[in-house]
């Protein structure tokens, strides 16, 4: 069987990673891979938003299924177009990922749902967002207020802003210079919430939704999460503070709401479901749902998976996810991701990365900007590596997760020093 996974950062990697512990053994391959994925898949120089060269490729390979890691795919519709070819594919339709693709439309879902979200309110019109503004300003002086692009922005479309003023600078940034280009035609002012952030996942083939588990992330370049926002610095899973309890009340008001009302709305959501929420006073409330795994979430929870991937998959997608006893181990895991200095700002690539061969035995590497020059690895864009550690303890996983983080080198290496520093 041969299994494509599309994408190249270290969410990929952990995909592929996953797959080739499969009894199945499949053949693997990855468009386009890094060279942590060439080490147990073949690369295909696709580049991950290419639909026809996608599906090309496919066809030039005899790919039996392919696995979508990131969101611009589905965005572009590479599921549809697979699908209306009778491809075998494990990812939601563009239709179900606007549930990630545009706020609005998922924030109106949630509402008609009942899913506990933060207030909100929707517009294509500069001045009526800014009179809207301007009236929370004078309704709740002080009170920050969040304003956010309508489409994708990579992860930058959101300013929480501290006061009235702040946020109608974000607002003329956004409708007025484009900053995010058309993401920033339409936007949502929302409540700003207060509370733990936590990342949760399922798998879902449209009508049930298996066991949540659930990831934290650190977003913020430096220790104290300060500085810029990146794509993410590293994480753990699970929270100290996460039980049977929560994630069923989760699963019940959050998530299972959504799966049901996108396919009472004629576009099931399949695939990986990610819901990002806040541990309010109030309970949890949902920031937002994502059409794929987190990153660096997915080095946390793959390693946690218990059962074969590609049964999951196959479950998924064969609408028989009733069958499946899907496990997540009590182990803990805890990530740190290894970045170039500068990053998020400008860095260097090219540079030589050594180290790898000295891993502790619990840990596991994740590549994401790498590349080979010659029999040389070296770096390749801003967030190189992952280091994942393992065990029973978040503090065990922590220890080997920074074990192997320190071993790892290269000119200007720049990792977080408090990733899940609470368990020390
Ligand atoms: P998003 O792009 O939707 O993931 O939002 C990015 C980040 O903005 C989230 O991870 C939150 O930390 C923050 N955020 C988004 N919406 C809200 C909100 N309503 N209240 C407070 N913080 C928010
Ligand atoms: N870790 C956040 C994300 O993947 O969107």
């Amino acid at each position: 069987m041969r299994v494509l996974v599309i994408g190249s950062g270290a969410r990929e990697h952990a995909i592929v990673w996953k797959l080739a512990q499969s009894p199945r053994n499949p053949e693997l391959y990855a468009a386009p891979g890094n060279a942590g994925t060439a080490q147990i898949a073949t690369s295909l120089d696709v580049r991950a938003d290419d639909v026809e060269g996608m599906l090309a490729a496919v066809r030039e390979h005899a790919i039996d299924l392919t696995v979508v890691g990131p969101e611009a795919p589905l965005v572009a519709g590479l599921v549809d177009r697979f699908r209306s070819e009778r491809l075998r594919v494990f990812g939601p339709t563009r239709a179900a990922a606007r549930i990630e693709s545009s706020k609005s439309f998922a924030k109106q879902t949630m509402a008609a749902a009942g899913v506990p979200t933060a207030a909100f309110a929707v517009f294509d019109d500069r001045e009526a967002a800014a009179a809207h503004v301007r009236k929370l300003g004078m309704l709740r002086p002080g009170t920050p207020i969040v304003v956010k692009a309508d489409g994708l922005a990579a992860g930058k479309g959101v300013v929480v802003a501290a006061d009235a003023e702040e946020a109608l600078g974000a607002l003329k940034r956004m409708m007025e210079d484009r900053a995010f280009g058309e993401a920033g035609a339409r936007v949502l002012i929302e409540e700003c919430l207060r509370g733990p952030e936590v990342s949760v996942f399922c798998f879902t083939d449209g009508v049930r939704v298996t066991p949540l588990v659930a990831a934290c992330d650190y977003k913020r370049i430096h220790d104290g999460d300060r500085g810029p926002n990146t794509g993410g610095m590293g994480g753990y899973s699970p929270p100290p503070w996460w039980d049977a309890a929560i994630e069923r009340r989760i699963r019940e008001t959050c998530v299972e709401p959504v799966v049901r009302a996108l396919a009472a709305s004629g576009s099931p959501y399949t695939g990986v479901l990610y819901c990002g929420l806040m541990l309010t006073d109030d309970g949890p409330q949902v920031i937002e749902f994502n059409a794929r795994f987190g990153d660096p979430e997915a080095q946390l929870v793959l390693p946690r998976l218990e059962n074969d991937l590609l049964d999951v998959i196959d479950a998924v997608l064969d609408g028989r996810l009733d069958a499946l006893d899907l496990r997540w181990s009590d182990e803990a895991t805890v990530a740190v991701v290894l970045a170039s200095g500068g990053y998020p700002g400008s860095y260097e690539t090219g540079v030589p990365i050594t180290g790898l061969d000295r891993m502790p035995s619990e840990a596991l590497v994740f590549h994401a900007a790498t590349a080979l020059r010659g029999e040389t690895l070296v770096t390749s864009g801003g967030r190189v590596l992952t280091a994942v550690g393992r065990g029973a303890t978040i503090a065990d996983a922590r220890r080997t997760a920074y074990e192997a983080a320190d071993r790892i080198d290269f000119a200007g290496e720049y990792h977080r020093g408090d990733i899940a520093s609470f368990a020390t």
